[in-house]
C-alpha cells in the first residue's frame, strides 16, 4: 500500500480504502494512540457501519489495523468512545479498555431500536470482545446515539453524554460502566449528534466543563457530578465548512485535551477511499467567567513534519505585482500576518483556490464561505495545506476553520494578490513531509 494516489491526503488520515466518517473510541493506552472510526468496509459511500481501527505513536503516522467492531444482531456499529478502566470498575481487569458504541438497530422499528452497547479489550485494543449482556442502555428516543464517556474524578463515577433527538442530549452516570442512570437532559441549540464532555482550565485556573456537539458548537459551564450548569451561550469553535463530529482523546499521558474531527464532505475523484480526518488539535480556554473561548491549535507533534523552512518576512503586495511564495511544495504549513487596512482586499491563491481577506467587511472568505474576523491590527493566519484540504487557524487558534477542496490543476501553490499596497509578514513557510 503506497498511499500516494493523486488526491490522497498526505498528512491527514484516510482509510486504505472505502468510506469513513466520525472518529470513534479515541483513547491513549500504554504508549499507543488509538483511533477507531466509522467505516464502510465494502464501499466508498456510507453504509454497513463498522468500527475501523488505526494506531499511532505520534498522532500523525497512522497504521490501519483489522476492523474492530462488525455489525451484529443488535444493529450496525454507530459512533461511540473509549476509556481505560484503571480501577477495574467493570470487572474486566484493571487497565481494560472499555468501548461504548451505538448499535443502530432500525430507526423506524420499535422492536429493533437504537441501543448503547459495551465492548472491552484487555490487550491494549488487539482483541476486542463485545460484552455478553448488551445492550447496556435501552432506547429513550428514536435516534439516541453516540455515547461519549469520561471518568469524573470529583465524584468517582463514569459520566456519559448521549445524543437523544432534535437538539436534545442527556447525561448519565454509572459506578461500573454497565448500569447507567440518566440524570440530566440538555439542549444545544442548532446542534445534533456526537456529544463530547470534558474539563479545561480557564485563565483563572478554574476547572470548566465543555459540552460539545457535532457541528463544532459548545457550552462552557460547571459540573459537580450531579449537574452541568451552562455559564455561556452556545459558542462556535468550527467556522469552516467541513469540520464535523469532533471527539477528544481519553487518558492522554500529559493531560492535554486533544481533538480530531471528521472532515465531512470533499471530493476525491476516482480514489479508492472517501473522506479524511482533520489534523489533531490541542484545546485550551482563554478568558474566564462567561467571557471565555476555546482555542484550537495543531498538536506540537505536527512540527516534526516540517522539513524545509523559509522566513521571507515583511513583503509588499501591490496592485501590479503579485507575490509568489517561492516553493513548489504541495504540502505546506504557512504563517503570515497582514497589516489591517481601511478597505481593499488581499487574495491568497492556494493551488488556484482563492482565500479572500476583505478589510472593509472584516471577513475572510473561502469557497463561498465567510468567517468574521476580530479587530486585531494585523491578524495572523496559519494555513495547513494538504492535497485535498486547507485548515485555517487565525490569531493563534481563536478562530479556526476546516475546508476540504480539490486544487486547480497546474496552479502555483501560493500566490498573493492585492488591489493596492498591502504589507504582509510571511513569518514561516514550511514544506512538509508526507506521513505515509
Ligand atoms: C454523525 C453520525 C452519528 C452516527 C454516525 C453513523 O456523523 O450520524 O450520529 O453515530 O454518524 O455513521
Amino acid at each position: 500500500m503506497t498511499y500516494n494516489e493523486t488526491h490522497r491526503p498526505q498528512f491527514h488520515f484516510t482509510a486504505k480504502e472505502n468510506w469513513i466518517n466520525d472518529p470513534n473510541g479515541l483513547v491513549y493506552c500504554d504508549g499507543v494512540w488509538h483511533m477507531f472510526f466509522q467505516h464502510n468496509p465494502e464501499s466508498t459511500i456510507w453504509g454497513n457501519m463498522t468500527w475501523g481501527h488505526a494506531v499511532s505513536d505520534d498522532l500523525l503516522h497512522w497504521k490501519q489495523l483489522e476492523h474492530a467492531l462488525y455489525p451484529d444482531e443488535h444493529g450496525t456499529m454507530f459512533s461511540g468512545s473509549a476509556v481505560i478502566d484503571h480501577d477495574n470498575t467493570a470487572g474486566f481487569g484493571a487497565g481494560a479498555m472499555l468501548l461504548f458504541y451505538t448499535a443502530a438497530g432500525n430507526y423506524a422499528t420499535p422492536e429493533r431500536p437504537y441501543t448503547q452497547c459495551l465492548a472491552y479489550s484487555t490487550d491494549n485494543g488487539k482483541t476486542i470482545h463485545k460484552y455478553e449482556d448488551n445492550p447496556i442502555i435501552g432506547n429513550f428516543d428514536k435516534g439516541n446515539r453516540d455515547p461519549k464517556v469520561i471518568w469524573h474524578e470529583g465524584s468517582q463515577q463514569w459520566i456519559m453524554a448521549l445524543y437523544l433527538i432534535d437538539n436534545e442530549y442527556c447525561l448519565l452516570r454509572s459506578a461500573d460502566a454497565k448500569s447507567w442512570e440518566r440524570f440530566q437532559d440538555l439542549t444545544l441549540p442548532g446542534v445534533t449528534e456526537c456529544p463530547d464532555f470534558f474539563p479545561l482550565e480557564d485563565d483563572n485556573g478554574n476547572e470548566r466543563w465543555i459540552f460539545w456537539g457535532a457541528k463544532g458548537k459548545y457550552l462552557v459551564g460547571s459540573f459537580d457530578g450531579n449537574e452541568f450548569v451552562p455559564e455561556t451561550e452556545a459558542l462556535t469553535s468550527e467556522y469552516g465548512t467541513n469540520g464535523y463530529a469532533a471527539q477528544t482523546w481519553s487518558d492522554t499521558p500529559d493531560g492535554r485535551r486533544i481533538q480530531i474531527s471528521w472532515m465531512q464532505g470533499g471530493l476525491f475523484p476516482e480514489m479508492p477511499f472517501n473522506l479524511q480526518m482533520s489534523i489533531p488539535v490541542e484545546l485550551s480556554l482563554v478568558g474566564s467567567g462567561s467571557n471565555v473561548t476555546m482555542k484550537r491549535w495543531p498538536v506540537s507533534e505536527f512540527t516534526s513534519l516540517q522539513k524545509q523552512t523559509t522566513n521571507p518576512g515583511m513583503q509588499n503586495v501591490t496592485g501590479r505585482k503579485p507575490l509568489t511564495i517561492e516553493t513548489e511544495a504541495k504540502l505546506l504549513d504557512v504563517t503570515f500576518s497582514a497589516t489591517r487596512r481601511e478597505e481593499g482586499v488581499l487574495y491568497t491563491s492556494i493551488r488556484g483556490q482563492s482565500m479572500v481577506l476583505d478589510w472593509k467587511a472584516n471577513e475572510l472568505r473561502f469557497k463561498d464561505h465567510t468567517i468574521a474576523l476580530d479587530n486585531s491590527a494585523a491578524p495572523e493566519f496559519r494555513l495547513l495545506i494538504d492535497k485535498a484540504s486547507v485548515e485555517i487557524f487565525i490569531n493563534g487558534g481563536m478562530i479556526t476553520g476546516s475546508f476540504s477542496f480539490l486544487p486547480g490543476a497546474y496552479e502555483h501553490p501560493l500566490v498573493m494578490h492585492s488591489d493596492a499596497d498591502q504589507s504582509v509578514d510571511i513569518r514561516e513557510v514550511h514544506e512538509l513531509s508526507s506521513v505515509w
